[in-house]
């Protein structure tokens, strides 16, 4: 996308008449284009023949371009109330279409731009005013909210190019605002063919009918396709990504029993994860597995090690100097290093501080998931050589001293319930989909609970089987019943 404060990327008139082709077959009779640029909507909207056209474009060569294919308001849209200021000369069917601008509130910052649509416009609307205080807020939510909020009351049809991530608040904003979508989809375009853009984006398109909607969208892959493949949207207050498959499993969407801990966080991988000998006591060297090795299963060695100053968070790092000299002078040889982290909490720190450290870093056991890449691979983690293994802070897990446990753990989370859930709740095309707020959501204790336990013992025992130690079904079953016990007892 370009990279200019008016979102300025004018869309071919191709996309623009496939756009027009997926509408709703109505009898529109009006259509509006806010930030029209030069005009492709109102052109296609001409070809199907309705008949009054209006746009707002703030840039005059465009303005001067889209007066071809309609009656051009040139100025900002962000000063027009656009319910009652357009000169409509008829009733009927009213159909908004367009491109808004896809730019953020952080990228206008950027630019120094005045095209800032917060002050005047989101008055009275605190909600509002955080919200596109946000600096990921892209105008063209702005845009979508100003629509909805003004044009209501005319029950229009919007269809509108913009991100994924944009019609998913947009979807919420409706749900909480009460507005009556009537019909929602979403179809998928492929931005870099049409933009060269590297994003996940659609065509949204709202009904607005009478009467509170459900506030579930239609999801299509693509312009063209015939049937949705899944539909996401508010199922009971919340956001989930594909209704159906939560129906299935929402019991299990609840508070996990356990808590996910991030790995080690140290910002300075060439100086504190070790690929070779390095002249350091052993007792602070720990072997490191990062989201890659989770990913493609490599759990049983450990090709890097990890430097480690500290046991616990904020420890003494001056007394090394005395307990392991060798790790003092190879801390003090890449001091220059460590200490021009940038990132402020190393600041007013022991020096050589490392974060994401605590009991649970050391516990043998763990189920560890990257929340790097976008995968669902969970992953028993079992000592390496007699020592725990640690994760850098791209990994999240849970620490287990049994091993029994920690295997029927990761059967669990690695059986069909919980990635039917996952799929519900996770949204792909997020940056970083596997977040410790999702993994939290987790309820093990229902997952046990519905498990069958014979199958998820036998499941939990396999796991077992390339390491140093194994678990055998029974052991397994052993484990399961403690597990329920306990957790039967914290929900008393
Ligand atoms: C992504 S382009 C899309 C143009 C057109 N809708 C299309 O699809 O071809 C965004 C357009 O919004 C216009 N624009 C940006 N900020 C605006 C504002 N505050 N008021 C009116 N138009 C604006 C830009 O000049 C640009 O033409």
């Amino acid at each position: 996308m370009p990279n200019n404060e008016f979102g300025d990327f004018q869309t071919p008139l191709t996309l623009a008449r496939a756009v027009v082709a997926t509408l709703p077959p109505r009898d529109y009779r009006k259509v509006l284009e806010p930030t029209c640029g030069t005009g492709s909507f109102l052109a296609a909207a001409a070809e199907l023949g309705v008949p009054q056209r209006i746009g707002v474009e703030i840039q005059p060569a465009h303005a001067e371009l889209a007066r071809a294919h309609g009656d051009i308001r040139e100025q900002c849209v962000f000063g027009l109330d656009l319910g009652a200021d357009l000169p409509w000369v008829a009733g009927g069917e009213l159909l908004v279409l367009g491109n808004p601008p896809w730019v953020t509130m952080a990228d206008l910052t950027r630019f120094g731009s005045a095209n800032v649509p917060v002050k005047a416009n989101t008055r009275n609307r605190p909600g509002m005013a955080a919200r596109t205080g946000e600096s990921n807020f892209d105008v063209a939510e702005y845009i979508w909210q100003k629509l909805l909020g003004e044009l209501r009351a005319h029950r229009p049809t919007i269809a509108l190019l913009c991100k994924t991530q944009v019609a998913r608040n947009i979807l919420g904003h409706c749900a909480e605002q009460e507005i009556p979508v009537e019909a929602a989809t979403l179809r998928l375009i492929d931005s870099h063919r049409w933009f060269g853009a590297n994003v996940d984006a659609g065509l949204l398109t709202l009904r607005l009918g009478d009467t509170p909607g459900e506030y579930t969208c239609a999801l299509y892959d693509s312009l063209d396709a015939a049937t949705p493949s899944r539909h996401f949207g508010l199922v009971r207050g919340k956001l989930v990504a594909d209704v159906e498959a939560y129906d299935r499993t929402a019991e299990a969407d609840g508070a996990c029993q356990l808590e996910w801990r991030q790995g080690v966080k140290h910002d300075a991988t060439a100086v504190m994860e070790l690929t070779g000998p390095a002249p350091i006591e052993d007792e602070h060297l720990y072997p490191l597995l990062k989201s890659s090795d989770l990913v493609h299963g490599n759990t049983t060695t450990a090709r890097r090690r990890l430097v480690l100053p500290q046991r616990s968070l904020g420890e003494d790092t001056a007394a090394l100097a005395g307990t392991a000299p060798k790790l003092w002078r190879y801390l003090l040889a890449h001091a220059e290093a460590l200490d021009n982290r940038r990132s402020a909490i190393y600041r007013a720190r022991p020096r050589f501080s490392v974060f994401g450290i605590g009991e649970y870093t050391f516990a043998p056991y763990k189920v560890a998931i990257s929340g790097m890449y976008k995968k669902v691979e969970f992953r028993l983690v079992a000592p390496i050589g007699d020592r725990p293994v640690l994760l850098d802070d791209t990994c999240y897990f849970l620490s287990c001293a049994d091993l029994a446990e920690a295997a029927v753990l990761t059967a669990l989370l690695r059986g069909r319930t919980t990635a039917t859930l996952l799929s519900a709740l996770v949204f792909w095309d997020a940056k970083r989909p596997i977040t410790k707020k999702l993994l939290q959501r987790i309820d093990l204790a229902t997952l046990l609970g519905t498990a069958g336990h014979r199958a998820l013992a036998e499941a939990a025992a396999k796991l077992t089987i390339d390491l140093p130690e194994q678990v055998s079904p029974a052991a397994a079953r052993r484990a399961i019943k403690a597990l329920t016990a306990r957790w039967r007892a914290l929900s008393r």
